[in-house]
């Protein structure tokens, strides 16, 4: 079972953008995936795949209603599946107060039986929910989690669930300070949940050609306290395309989305993208990245090659056990 937070502790961190990619590279290396997004604002996974259609409804069942053991109906019917084939469960407004639901809860709770409130596993809910009632190992074989880094009990929920992280970093001044921060965190999280925290890899993301970014990226890469199987290039376009296409960057590519420019007005359309080799290099670290938290983080087996068929185009293969690219056709 592959299971990791996408974390960061800075906003803006491209946490969203990666775990949309991060899932559907394992899925095409024949994982059966599953995201759950437990950030409510604008611009989350759920609005990235175009999933939760009843997120703001206050009556419609919810993930909250189920962590908090109170649903309204079948879990199963809270997934959702994407156009890629990864499996969600989307965000809900709810998600938004989740500590002041959780404290009426434990209010009740303990109440009801003789336990103090510093007693009650706060943090276990998710873990309970996911692995205990659900048993959701049986039905996948990875699942990955974008919380929200400011909402402390969701965050802390999520990593006691799924035990391993993997952190995004940029490539600025507040790179490093989030790093520092980082291991801190991770400390901080083991000693309070009592649980072994473990840092899968950091990824550079957005890496510029200026020297002060390659330095980072190199400075990132060449530290021993942590792995850095790959770090991903300042690719604005491509992943902006993303919230176009509704999907990953494989789909922006395969399906060449482009957003542009028509009778002054911006439009966005598949088959227009030209392609890039750097694009087509980015989507192969992203299948690199999730080969690694795959095989080295977790020991799967997966599927190494991959195979990028884009429209109307030439059709690529890399063959990550081999690390070169197989065919051009
Ligand atoms: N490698 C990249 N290079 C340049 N821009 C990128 C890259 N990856 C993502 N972006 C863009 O950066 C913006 C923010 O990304 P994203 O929403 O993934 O960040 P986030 O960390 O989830 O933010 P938040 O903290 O608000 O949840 C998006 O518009 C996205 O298209
Ligand atoms: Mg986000």
């Amino acid at each position: 079972m592959i299971t990791a937070v996408v974390y960061s502790e800075s906003g803006g961190t491209y946490k969203t953008t990666m775990t949309a990619n991060l899932a559907v590279a394992l899925q095409r290396m024949g994982l059966r995936t599953l995201v759950i997004d437990l950030d409510p604002q604008e611009g989350n996974l759920t609005s990235l795949f175009d999933a939760g259609a009843s997120r703001s409804d206050p009556d419609a069942d919810n993930l909250v209603k189920h962590v908090l053991d109170m649903p309204d109906g079948p879990f199963e019917e809270l997934i959702e599946t994407t156009a890629e084939g990864v499996d969600i469960i989307p965000s809900h407004d709810m998600l938004g107060d989740f500590t002041s639901n959780l404290e009426q809860k434990i209010s009740y709770e303990t109440g009801m039986q003789n336990m103090s409130r510093e007693e009650y596993p706060r943090f276990e809910l998710l873990y309970d929910l996911l692995w205990e009632r659900e048993e959701l190992h049986k039905q996948y074989d990875a699942i990955l989690i974008d919380p929200n880094a400011r909402a402390e009990d969701l965050l802390y929920n999520a990593i006691f669930a799924l035990r391993t992280l993997v952190a995004p970093v940029k490539p600025a001044g507040k790179g490093n300070l989030s790093l520092d921060g980082l291991g801190e965190l991770v400390g901080n999280m083991e000693t309070q949940l009592d649980i072994e925290v473990g840092l899968a890899c950091v990824v550079p993301s957005g890496v510029g050609q200026t020297n002060a970014h390659q330095q980072y990226r190199d400075q990132f890469e060449s530290t021993p306290e942590f792995a850095t199987p790959v770090s991903i290039g300042d690719r604005e376009s491509l992943m902006d395309a993303m919230w176009e296409a509704r999907g990953s960057a494989f789909k922006v590519v395969e399906e060449r989305w482009k957003t542009f420019e028509r009778d002054g007005e911006m439009v966005s359309e598949p088959g227009q993208r030209r392609v890039r080799d750097r694009e087509i290099e980015t989507l192969r670290k992203l299948y690199e990245l999730a080969y690694f938290l795959a095989t080295e983080t977790f020991d799967a087996e997966v599927e190494p090659v991959l195979d990028i068929d884009v429209r109307d185009d030439e059709r690529r293969q890399f063959d990550l056990s081999e690390e070169q690219e197989v065919t051009t056709a």
